[in-house]
């Protein structure tokens, strides 16, 4: 039985670290286990303008702990105002990895976000021409749409156009919850990929529903049944440069979490890589854990992998986590699956 297993330092393609405060806590938790993430940029107000973003690079940097080492990979919020120069200028000059879009109203903070997609064409197109991926938060808002079939629509009535238009532009589908989506991203192109969760990996909708509702469990897009998890598992665990992880780590205060119309998100920075090595061993596929944490996303946002080293641990008895983390507004509540985890992170 493997007990020990040496891999490069992971990357984290998908994370919100919001502001303020809670940047402390935030920054130092993922930094304790990745080299660096992509900065979701969902503040209030949102990340539109290229100073925005200089001045919440600062703040993170700012917020990290003198003995950590992280970077922060930028991302700029698109909305319909947004200009292709700004855009070309982030890229080119190495300010932002990316561009978020969000479907104006799909998730937390997102009604900057995008209604008319065809007001964006010149900006996707710019992406094109410099080669800025482009990170899609892929469901419809559409209320008639029912909210588990909202990633299905968006990537047939929404995604394909986009795609069919921008043949060029290398597109992230990110968070994808549905076999539906482990199909379409299998069979495109070489520019089209997509992150999965920790949450979306360990958890379905029975988890969250059944047996009194889990407001820890709920997230956008919100988990589907057990057969979409395991397409979800499947594609994390196939070693396909198309799936990388992106923890959607998302904080909301228990008292947020907790309420008559509780917020959606996940809190999983702390411990996303104890919880992933579990699910690769019960897979069987412990050696394709690197390349879904360390690999495959440098590798499609053509960054190099780390040369730092982590090593993950089996112990005989359960890892202990915090049940919670003390912020100065309230208490965050860390994520945990309906499992215990045996895995432990060392530096190497
Ligand atoms: C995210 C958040 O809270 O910012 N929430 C979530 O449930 N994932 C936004 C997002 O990525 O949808
Ligand atoms: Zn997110």
């Amino acid at each position: 039985m493997v007990k020990e297993i040496v891999i490069s330092r992971p990357d984290d393609w998908h994370l919100h670290l919001r502001d303020g405060d809670l940047l402390p806590i935030t920054v130092n938790e993922t930094a304790k286990s990745f080299a660096r993430a992509i900065i979701m940029p969902n503040l209030v107000p949102p990340v539109t303008k290229l100073t925005h973003v200089k001045n919440y690079k600062q703040r993170i940097i700012k917020a990290l702990k003198p003995n950590m080492s992280f970077e922060p990979l930028m991302t700029l919020y698109m909305t319909e105002e947004t200009n292709p120069k700004e855009i070309e200028e982030g890229f080119t000059k190495g300010l932002i990895s990316a561009v978020k879009l969000y479907p104006a109203g799909a998730t937390t903070n997102s009604g900057s976000g995008v209604r008319n997609f065809e007001k964006i064409q010149p900006n996707l197109e710019m992406m094109a021409k410099v080669g800025c991926p482009l990170c899609i938060h892929g469901e419809v808002t559409d209320n008639s749409i029912d909210i588990f079939d909202r990633e299905k629509v968006f990537i047939d009535t929404i995604l394909e156009k986009i795609r069919t238009k921008n043949p060029t532009l290398k597109v992230i589908l990110e968070h994808i919850t549905t076999e539906d989506a482990v199909e379409y991203v299998s069979s495109a192109n070489e520019n089209l990929a997509a992150t999965i969760t920790t949450h979306h990996l360990a958890i379905n909708r029975n988890d969250l529903l059944a047996g009194g509702i889990k407001p820890h469990f709920y997230c956008l897009p919100v988990v589907k049944r057990e057969s979409h998890r395991l397409a979800l598992v499947k594609a994390a665990t196939s070693g396909s440069p198309k799936f990388f992880l992106g923890t959607d780590s998302a904080p909301h205060l228990d008292d947020d979490k907790e309420s008559a119309c509780g917020c959606a998100g996940c809190f999983t920075a702390t411990n996303t890589l104890e919880i992933l090595a579990h699910i690769f061993e019960e897979q069987k596929s412990l050696n394709k854990l690197e390349l879904f944490i360390s690999i495959n996303g440098a590798n499609f946002y053509g960054k190099k992998v780390n040369m730092e080293k982590i090593k993950l641990i089996k112990n005989d008895t359960p890892t202990l986590f915090p049940k919670k983390l003390a912020t100065p507004r309230g208490k965050l509540t860390i994520f945990k699956p309906n499992f215990e985890t045996y895995w432990e992170v060392k530096s190497e």
